[in-house]
């Protein structure tokens, strides 16, 4: 039932507390075992990850890729499933294949995985929301998301109870690898805080009803993230074509200038994923650009310069700190949020947008 929400979408959004919490549960303190590998040497001898996933499951793997290759330390391919599985790739026995899916049933993410298996890859672990689906069932080893049943046709607690899965990952093999900058309980502390700051971001939705009264009039947006937060983009920007009809592109905040810079004039809504990182500079003078040229600015942050110098084109959202490894699952909620409202404004279908399934068991 909806109990009091108005979609199943929105009531999906506001369970992600309590989804990302019971995962991180699940996690089981970064055991192996959680995984379903009984053998750490099993984790000892990969030494490559192959991911292929469709849809928002494949962003959830773009944002893995940063944390696997930072954290574990071990190279990290992500794959959308439909084209792999078509490709003439280099298999390597000693990779490790890891298939995303919210259903398990996704018929380009099957075949994908059975193509791998097919060229001799014969590890393979998936991270699913379904614990009777086919995904789970063709795979050696998984790890069932415990986001519970997602109904509304775009995914929102299934991305997030994924990326805490894929985080989880990246932990648990540096682990067994020897590679953990600190120590597995002070990672977990710090995973920990997420559900509560979730719940804050939530609390910002006043905030983003005005964005989206902007955004429910424009033709075409722009979101823009770095780093792990580029896939982010990627989402929020799926999320609003979905629900709400209008046009969106994620773009990596580096390659305006390589193209996107041209769309930009006082009409064009441009969303700006702009936490306090390690990047923020670079972040800082993407947004110069964008004004410079007038462009109507919506910035996540919870940057002080940015904060002080907002306007009335310039729009800021403050959102909490976190460990700059963890942005993706704080910035990740508004961009669900703002297409929601947005789509509500619009007045469209928002649990079954036009056109769409919500599991693609056909090719
Ligand atoms: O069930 P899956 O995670 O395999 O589904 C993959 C995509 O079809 C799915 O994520 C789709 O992109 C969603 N509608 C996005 O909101």
């Amino acid at each position: 039932s909806l109990e009091g929400f108005t979609h199943y979408m929105e009531k999906e959004i506001y369970e992600q507390p309590s989804a990302v919490s019971n995962t991180i549960q699940a996690l089981s303190g970064f055991a192996p075992e959680a995984y379903g590998f009984n053998a750490p040497d099993f984790f000892k001898k990969l030494n490559r990850i192959l991911i292929i996933a469709c849809g928002t499951s494949y962003y959830s793997g773009l944002v893995a890729k940063y944390w696997i290759e930072k954290i574990a330390k071990v190279h990290c391919n992500v794959e959308i499933a439909s084209e792999y599985r078509y490709r003439e790739s280099v298999p390597d026995p000693q990779c490790l294949v890891v298939a995303i899916s919210q259903s398990g049933e996704t018929a380009d993410t099957l075949a994908a995985l059975q193509h791998a298996k097919n060229q001799g890859m014969e590890m393979s672990l998936a991270i699913c929301n379904v614990a009777t689906s086919s995904l789970v069932k063709e795979t050696e080893a998984h790890f069932i998301t415990k986001a519970g049943t997602e109904i509304g046709v775009a995914s929102t607690k299934a991305f997030t109870t994924q990326l805490i899965a894929l985080y989880g990952l990246a932990v648990c093999i540096a682990d067994i690898k020897n590679r953990l900058e600190q120590s597995k309980d002070y990672i977990l502390d710090r995973l920990s805080e997420i559900p509560s700051l979730l719940k804050e971001v939530l609390s910002h939705r006043g905030a983003i009803e005005e964005w989206a009264q902007d955004f429910s009039n424009a033709l075409n947006s722009i979101y823009l993230g770095r780093g792990q937060l580029y896939p982010v983009a990627l989402e929020g920007a799926l999320k609003l074509k979905e629900i709400s009809y209008i046009h969106a592109e994620g773009y990596p905040s580096g390659e305006l200038k390589h193209g996107p810079l041209a769309l930009v004039d006082k009409m064009l809504p441009v969303l700006v994923i702009a936490p306090s990182n390690s990047l923020i500079e670079k972040v800082k003078s993407n947004i110069q650009e964008v004004k410079a040229r007038k462009g109507r600015l919506y910035v996540l942050t919870n940057d002080e310069s940015i904060l002080e110098s907002s306007t009335k084109n310039f729009h800021v959202i403050q959102l909490p700190k976190t460990h700059e490894d963890l942005e993706s699952l704080v910035y990740t909620v508004p961009l669900q949020l703002l297409a929601y409202i947005t789509a509500t404004i619009k007045g469209t279908d928002v649990d079954k947008p036009r056109n769409l399934a919500k599991s693609v068991t056909v090719e």
